[in-house]
């Protein structure tokens, strides 16, 4: 059938001349504004070609009048944070780490950044977030400190380390080896009285008598003579519920007999004094104290 182009008797627009059973289709015009908005987008990227890197060829694109690049922006920015950082990091060199907590805005960089440097270096043993790991790894995110919980003390174990040979500095302390120096019995018997000491464990009335002897002739001198724990020797608490190497009898006994001695590496030498410093604000603002 031949296309006929007529017009529409209702709306008076031409027809496409497409006819389907008797329906036929119209040929209504773009409108106004639509058409309006499609030249002003040609123009504007005629514009934007002269302007700006668009037409591309086997290596590159053509350059523009401005000479603007999306790589030149990133590398203005980058260069922008990194003067931004390098102030930042000029101003922990010079303030004592002491000092940091009263600047707010060095104080949260610090914290930021020491928070990086935490995931990276040490959350493989005391967890994300400082959520400690069985087996001997610390909590840091709580009010519960082997060796201190001071900025000072954080951060001299941060730089020194614990039981770390290599490091003459670092924090040293062995608990003894008791199943070489005390009965089998003697050792279940002191195991029960440090147990009953958080309200646990088992053990008869005269168990724990001997076991009280014991502790004060054997383990005092360390974890205090009421197992409140003694800081500058790493001496853990013992009165309390939270434990380093589980609170179990058998772990008990089993730490009493063969003490762990847990290594914790030295990181001075290892990360620059900047980020010991942001490590020590990021690990005290979890728990930390006065
Ligand atoms: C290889 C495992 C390991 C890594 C990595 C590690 N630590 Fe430790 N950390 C330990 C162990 C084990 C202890 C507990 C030692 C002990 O028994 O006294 C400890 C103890 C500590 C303590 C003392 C906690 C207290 O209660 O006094 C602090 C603070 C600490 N670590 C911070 C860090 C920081 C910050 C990093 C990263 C720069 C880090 N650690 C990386 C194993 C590790
Ligand atoms: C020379 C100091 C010293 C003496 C003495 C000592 N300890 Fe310890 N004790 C430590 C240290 C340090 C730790 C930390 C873990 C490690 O080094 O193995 C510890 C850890 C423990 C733990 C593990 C605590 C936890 O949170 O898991 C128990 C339990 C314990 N001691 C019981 C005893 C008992 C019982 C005695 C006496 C028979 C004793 N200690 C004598 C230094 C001492």
């Amino acid at each position: 059938m031949p296309t006929k182009i007529e017009k529409d008797a209702v709306t008076g627009t031409e027809t496409t001349g497409h006819e389907w059973d008797g329906i036929k289709e119209l040929n209504t015009p773009l409108p106004k504004w639509w058409l309006w908005v499609l030249y002003a987008t040609i123009a504007w990227s005629l514009v934007y070609y002269v302007f700006y890197p668009a037409i591309p060829y086997v290596t590159g694109a053509t350059n523009g009048l401005l000479g603007w690049s999306s790589r030149e922006q990133i590398r203005e920015q980058l260069a922008e944070a990194e003067a931004a950082r390098a102030d930042y990091l000029d101003g922990l060199r010079e303030v004592e780490l002491a000092a940091i907590p009263d600047d707010a805005r060095l104080f949260e960089f610090a914290r930021r950044g020491g928070q990086a440097v935490f995931n990276e270096n040490c959350a493989q043993c005391h967890g994300v977030g400082g959520a400690g790991n069985p087996g001997g790894f610390p909590v840091l995110a709580d009010d519960v400190w082997l060796w201190g919980g001071t900025l000072d003390a954080i951060s001299t174990t941060v730089q020194h380390g614990i039981r770390w040979n290599d490091d003459p500095d670092t924090r040293i302390s062995e608990m003894p080896a008791f199943g070489e120096m005390l009965a089998r019995e003697e050792v279940g018997q002191v195991a029960d009285y440090v147990l009953s000491l958080s309200g646990g464990g088992e053990g008869t009335e005269a168990d724990l008598e001997a076991g009280a002897s014991l502790f004060l002739d054997n383990c005092a001198a360390c974890h205090g003579e009421q197992g409140e724990g003694v800081q500058d020797l790493g001496a853990p608490r013992l009165n309390d519920a939270v434990w380093l190497y589980g609170g179990t009898r058998a772990e008990v006994i089993d730490q009493v007999a063969r003490p762990k001695h847990g290594v914790m590496p030295a990181w001075s030498g290892r990360l620059d004094e900047n980020t010991i410093k942001m490590l020590s604000i990021y690990v005290h603002s979890l728990g930390g104290g006065e």
